[in-house]
Parts: structure tokens; sequence; C-alpha cells
């Protein structure tokens, strides 16, 4: 789930090992930030496909395997708010949305190799991958570690709030029909 610190783990081995790394939730809240840029509604499965195969997403390297990029514009740090987390939650319940990003992410596993973290990359993008990992941590210590990054990277939040929008897309990801 949400916070559990897949993410972090995933970059330090991806740095360790020298591998390729593929931030599936970001691709979610890639989607979700072009979806509310330019106003196509998050239940919409038809309009959200088409906004998936025209994605012009790239992940320039950069050390930390950090940057993310919309055609020309790195959006890295607006892939972060809490806004875009609970819309990107939204699009993914759609299956149509989730195979149009399939091709998108199995593309990334290049030599020398990939790490990849999500919910569903060793059951679904993924079931061949030689080492899979579950992690997972209780939804009061995920809401601590999600306020503390909001909180360096200046955002404004409230713990309350984290917790209470962790709840719900815990909800939301957890019972959904597809992956
Ligand atoms: O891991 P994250 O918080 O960056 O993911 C944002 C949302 O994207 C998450 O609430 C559910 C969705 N997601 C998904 O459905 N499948 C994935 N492999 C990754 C993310």
């Amino acid at each position: 789930p949400s916070g559990a610190g897949k993410g972090t783990l995933a970059r330090r081995l991806a740095l360790e090992l020298g591998f390729h790394l593929l931030d599936s939730g970001a691709i979610y809240r890639v989607l979700a930030l072009a979806a509310l840029d330019q106003h196509v509604a998050l239940d919409d499965s038809d309009a959200l496909c088409q906004l998936a195969d025209s994605l012009e997403l790239t992940f320039p390297f950069d050390a930390n395997h950090t940057q993310i990029c919309l055609g020309e514009t790195d959006i890295s740090a607006r892939l972060r708010t809490q806004m875009v987390a609970d819309a990107a939650s939204q699009v993914a319940v759609h299956a149509g949305v989730r195979s149009a990003l399939m091709a998108l992410q199995r593309r990334q596993a290049t030599a020398p190799g990939l790490v990849g973290d999500g919910r569903d990359l060793g059951t679904v993008v993924f079931p061949e991958a030689e080492l899979k990992i579950f992690l997972d941590a209780s939804v009061a210590v995920r809401a601590e570690r999600r306020y503390q990054e909001l909180i360096q990277s200046g955002q404004t939040v409230e713990r309350s709030a984290i917790l209470r929008d962790l709840e719900i897309r815990d909800v939301r990801d957890r019972t959904r029909p597809v992956a």
C-alpha cells in the first residue's frame, strides 16, 4: 500500500544494483495530473484511455532516479501532492486504463535490469520477475511517513487529513475488482 516504503526501497536497490527504476505509481499519478489539467473526468474510462495512449512520458536519467517529464516539462514535484495521489487512485480502478499503461511499464524492463515498485508489479505486470518483495506497514506508520515526506517537500498538510486520505485510498485500492 501507499507509504509502506516501497519507493524508497526500490530507489535504493536500483542505485545499488545500477538498474533502471520503475515507479509505477508515478505513471498513474502522471495520468491523473494530465486528466486534472485537461479537465478529463476521473470516471470517464474511455477518455482516460485515450489520454493514456497520448502521454509523452520520459524518465531522464538522474542520479536519484526521481525525475519525470511530461513533454519537455519536469513534473516530478507536482506528482507528489495529495490531490494527485487521490486522483491517481481513482483513475487506477479502470481496467482499460490499467491495460493502456501496461506496455509503457513493460518497456522499462531493459538491460542491465529493472527494479519496479507497485501493487500489481509482481502479479500482473511482471509475473516472471526473478525476485518479488511484498512490503506492508500499519496505516499509522504509513501516514506518519507520508506526513514527513510532504512537510519536507514544503507542503502544508494536517496529520489527520493524511491519515483519513490514506484510509480512503486503501479501501479503494484494495477493493477494486482489477489488479
Ligand atoms: O504508490 P503511489 O501512492 O504512488 O500510487 C498512487 C495510486 O496509483 C495508488 O493509490 C493506486 C495507483 N496504483 C496502482 O493502482 N497500481 C500501481 N502499480 C501503482 C499505483
